[in-house]
């Protein structure tokens, strides 16, 4: 008979969603995702335009039992069948990591089982490994609301982070520019939407950081100037709108295209013996229908195989705190009930920020 799999919980509460999942593995090739449930705090948020970090919190507690008990039944599992318990450590909002992480401890010493404290980026870093067995390495392009990077990723608990953005991270772009212009939040989906009937060359607006070394990326020049392109044509119709939203889904396309070409020769000199190298892309951005078509387009021309798990495994969920758990477990490498909640915790420990410690730490 072959070995039984190793079952791990992963919780999730570093931003905005509660999540709790139970992942099977038997060591090699993908894992199985026995449940996956996320509650979404968009609703509490939306009125604020943005998340709010003590009412997310505060909805982590009320939400987060609750969903590890429907967790464990859709699994049909015990805490006493659990290898591991894991939860998201950092980066992230302090006290939603507190909620999860102090609940996975007290799992962890009641059950008697190892704790895993998982680098929430790490989750979303291994997230290929889960759906499809991906073999290392590969590039990941990692786009959401707090995150925007370029990684090799080498090996689990083995990252290089390749680009960063200086500034906003890409998701937090679109949700400034669809509060300026007045769509509701969350801003991707509604800039998205609206930039379907818009004319993306009225407006002219810049490509930050195009023509660069380096694969680094930087959004707040391009939120000034939708600002000002704005005002100028102030008051705005809908025409305007999806006018200004076109200009600005292209601009960013442009931007991520370039920043990725360096990325993809920088793999290729690195690599050369992979005939068919991947980039994985994850995060809430990943969903634009114009990035995804632009990505394709500069991977297939490189001969670069492009993978995009399904949409709920690339925004936040607890499916990829459980595999990067059980990954780390497999490799012995668990964690003492003392470990602590960090709200910045790059993977690439020796990436020194390159321009300051500020906005670049925060979003990075
Ligand atoms: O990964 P995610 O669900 O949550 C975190 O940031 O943790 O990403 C949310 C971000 C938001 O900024 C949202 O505006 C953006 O992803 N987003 C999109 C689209 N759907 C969601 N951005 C552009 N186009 C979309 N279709
Ligand atoms: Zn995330």
């Amino acid at each position: 008979m072959p070995p039984a799999p190793v079952l791990v919980l992963g919780i999730e509460t570093s931003c905005d969603e509660t999540a709790a999942s139970v992942v099977a593995w038997n060591g090699e090739g993908p894992g199985e995702i026995r449940s996956n449930i996320v509650r979404s705090q968009i609703a509490d948020h939306a009125a604020f335009g943005g998340v709010v970090p003590e009412i997310a919190a505060r909805a982590h507690v009320e939400a987060l039992d609750p969903i590890i008990a429907r967790a464990m039944a859709e699994a049909g599992v015990d805490f006493a069948d659990l290898d591991a318990i894991a939860a998201t450590a950092g980066p992230g909002l302090i006290g939603g990591l507190i909620v999860g992480l102090t609940t996975a401890k007290a799992i962890a010493l009641a059950s008697g089982k190892p704790l895993v404290a998982v680098n929430h980026l790490e989750g979303h870093a291994l997230t290929a490994r889960l759906t499809d067995g991906l073999a290392f390495p590969y590039l990941l392009l990692l786009v959401s609301g707090g995150h925007t990077q370029i990684l090799l990723v080498r090996g689990v608990g083995e990252y290089e982070r390749w680009g960063t953005t200086i500034d906003d991270a890409l998701g937090e772009a679109f949700d400034k520019t669809a509060k300026l212009l007045g769509l509701p939040y969350p801003g991707g989906p509604a800039v998205e939407r609206a930039a379907q009937t818009g004319d993306p060359l009225r407006f002219a607006l810049p490509r930050p950081m195009i023509g660069r070394p380096g694969c680094d990326f930087s959004f707040s020049g391009l939120k000034t100037a939708i600002r000002h392109a704005a005002q100028a044509a102030a008051p705005l119709s809908d025409d305007d709108v999806a006018d200004l939203c076109a200009a600005f889904e292209a601009a960013v396309t442009d931007v991520v295209g370039d920043r990725i070409g360096h990325a993809l020769q920088q793999f290729r000199a690195a690599h050369p013996s992979i005939e068919t190298p991947t980039l994985v892309v994850a995060g809430g951005v990943a969903a634009n229908r114009a990035l995804r078509q632009r990505l394709d387009v500069e991977l297939t021309a490189r001969g670069f195989r492009f993978l995009a798990p399904p949409m709920e495994l690339c925004t936040d969920n607890g499916a990829m705190i459980a595999w990067a758990g059980a990954e780390r477990l497999a490799l012995g490498m668990t964690d003492g009930l003392d470990a602590l909640a960090r709200p910045r915790w790059p993977l690439d420990q020796v990436a020194a920020p390159r321009i300051g410690s500020g906005a670049k730490g925060a979003k990075a």
